[in-house]
């Protein structure tokens, strides 16, 4: 797939990873770019870049009613990137650990799924397309320190490999990127070293042009993929090792 004669929607468009998929793309010549986030105001600069080619949309992806009127607006999108995602804290057994894990399941899996069951027929009629998941390493091994956002990673890693199936008649690249930690305010206080959202962004238009299902954009992937490779059960046991004692 080709960036250029894209046409592209962007979820959680106004910071971290998503703006920077948005300037990623607006730089690779790419012809509109949708940069959908919950607060119109929150898109002011990023729009101001160039206004004819990128699009504001008010969106909050578990509102179906508001997916429902993007479609209508969005009809040429042949790029979808579903990055809106949140990440709660407090594991299993916090008093309010109920609600951080339906509210990170509704964002994170249901969201995307509510997208993805809305734009599939327009990729379909705009020549098949591609869709974009933002996973995370956690989809494959849950890092207990952030446990219930894992749980919510690995099902949206799950659906990523459904929704590749299923869509692939149609002709949809369906790409599953698996970032370690990225320096953007939902890592922020996380002790680790961490890349550029930016980093991000381009390993991804790369995997599109290329065809690639899976993106491991970062040091961190790369080593917890080829731990998992090597000796799965040891990488567990290494995130487990994080939790203090
Ligand atoms: N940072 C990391 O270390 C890391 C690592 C692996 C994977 N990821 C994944 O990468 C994606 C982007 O994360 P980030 O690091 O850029 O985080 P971030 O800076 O916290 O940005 C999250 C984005 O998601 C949006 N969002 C949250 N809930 C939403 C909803 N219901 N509807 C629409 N938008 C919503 C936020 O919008 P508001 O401004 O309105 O809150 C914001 O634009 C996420 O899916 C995350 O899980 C991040």
């Amino acid at each position: 797939m080709k960036i250029n004669p894209t046409v592209a929607l962007v979820t959680g468009a106004n910071r971290g990873i998503g703006k920077a998929f948005v300037e990623a793309l607006y730089s690779a010549g790419t012809e509109r770019i949708y940069a959908a986030a919950r607060s119109i105001d929150s898109l002011t600069d990023l729009v101001a870049i160039d206004p004819h080619r990128i699009i504001p949309i008010a969106l909050d992806v578990t509102k179906p009613d508001q997916i429902a009127a993007i479609v209508q607006q969005a009809q040429d999108v042949n790029l979808l990137i579903n990055n809106a995602g949140v990440l709660g804290s407090g594991g299993f057994f916090a008093d309010n650990s109920l609600e951080t894990a339906h509210w990170e399941m509704e964002t994170n899996y249901f969201g995307t799924l509510y997208m993805i069951r809305a734009f599939a027929p327009i990729l379909e009629r705009n020549g098949g397309g591609a869709i974009v998941n933002l996973l995370s390493v956690s989809s494959v091994v849950n890092v207990p320190v952030f446990a219930s956002y894992s749980a919510s990673k690995a099902a949206l890693y799950s659906l990523t490999q459904g929704v590749r199936a299923q869509l692939a008649q149609q002709g949809t690249l369906v790409v599953g990127v698996f970032p370690g930690p990225v320096d953007t305010a939902m890592s922020e206080g996380v002790p680790l070293d961490k890349v550029s959202p930016i980093q991000i962004a381009s390993a991804v238009l790369e995997a599109l042009e290329q065809g690639i299902e899976d993106v491991y954009p970062d040091p961190v992937s790369q080593q917890v993929f080829a731990g998992i490779r090597q000796d799965s059960k040891a990488v567990e046991k290494q995130f487990a090792g994080m939790l203090p004692q």
